[in-house]
């Protein structure tokens, strides 16, 4: 039994189409998709229906993240469309309306965990981010008191994502999978990423797998579908985490938020500001990417 898990797709469609094919050459008999197909990135539509054909012609199953409740947000009438906060905002704005009333739908349809139950009851689970929540995410350091509250040890195999940080760990039986991020990276690989799941005659195995795409391409899409400039100042930061591997609009918030809403600075500024010195770690190497049989 081998199984594909991806997850955090965020628009870029280049990663994705270059990680299906991997996975195709790989021959799984599932693929699981972790949420986080759309927004946060320029080609969300074509993304989701390249998963939703992928849904009915092989048997894919996708579960929805944060950033499809994010979309979801807007077909709310009252949620607000002017000031600092739509600003704030405006990203997922850009996504929202290129939807239609029945894209929108099958997102709001897709359900929030996924669940398979293989030979010999073998339990393989999946959330977006933890058992905690969509937007509390599993981290290679989350401590064991943490991972009590955040790991479903019912399960065999736990799948998660969200933190577009990839590892593999044990947790009180259970292999803990943290997918990646196919086109978004946050650990300063910029390399598409999936995770490979293979159950042998003495268990789980698992291996976090890289792969180089077209970043350029890529990176041609933020213009070419307009989601730079449209997207609003914020845009600029998307494509830096894109370019650089590491995230950035978080800092950004923690650096700059409480000052544009205060009317120190202004959003245009705040970005351009920040983009002098953006945020670059150190690249870890002592994550195990690998859980060998
Ligand atoms: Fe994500």
């Amino acid at each position: 039994m081998k199984i594909a898990a991806i997850a955090d797709i965020h628009g870029n469609y280049q990663a994705l189409i270059t990680a299906i094919h991997h996975i195709e050459c790989w021959k799984p008999d599932r693929v699981l998709v972790l949420g986080d197909i759309i927004n946060r990135g320029p080609r969300s539509l074509d993304c989701l229906h390249l998963i939703q054909e992928k849904v009915k012609t092989d048997d894919w199953m996708v579960i929805k993240g944060n950033h499809e409740g994010y979309v979801l947000n807007f077909t709310d009438p009252n949620f607000p469309l002017d000031g600092l906060e739509f600003e704030f905002r405006k990203i997922i704005y850009w996504t929202f309306q290129a939807f239609n009333e029945n894209e929108i739908q099958s997102v709001a349809e897709m359900p929030e965990k996924l669940e398979l139950v293989l030979q010999d009851n073998q339990l393989i689970r999946g959330l977006h981010a933890s058992t905690a929540g969509d937007r509390v995410g599993i981290y290679p350091d989350s401590s064991g008191s943490d991972l009590e509250n955040l790991v479903d040890t019912k399960a065999d195999v736990f799948l998660i994502g969200h933190t577009h940080q990839p590892f593999i760990m044990k947790f009180r039986g259970t292999l803990v999978i943290n997918a990646g991020s196919v086109g978004l990276s946050f650990d300063g690989d910029k390399r598409a990423t999936y995770a490979q799941i293979t159950l042998g005659k003495k268990g789980w195995a698992g291996e976090i797998i890289r792969i180089d795409y077209d970043l350029q391409a890529a990176v041609g899409d933020y213009e070419q579908s307009g989601f730079i400039p449209d997207g609003g100042p914020l845009a600029e930061l998307v494509l830096a985490e894109l370019k650089l591997g590491w995230p950035q609009l978080s800092h950004w918030f923690r650096q700059y938020e409480s000052r544009v809403l205060g009317g120190d600075i202004s959003l245009d500024h705040a970005v351009a500001e920040y983009l002098q010195n953006p945020s670059i770690e150190q690249i870890r190497t002592d994550i195990p990417m690998l859980y060998p049989l």
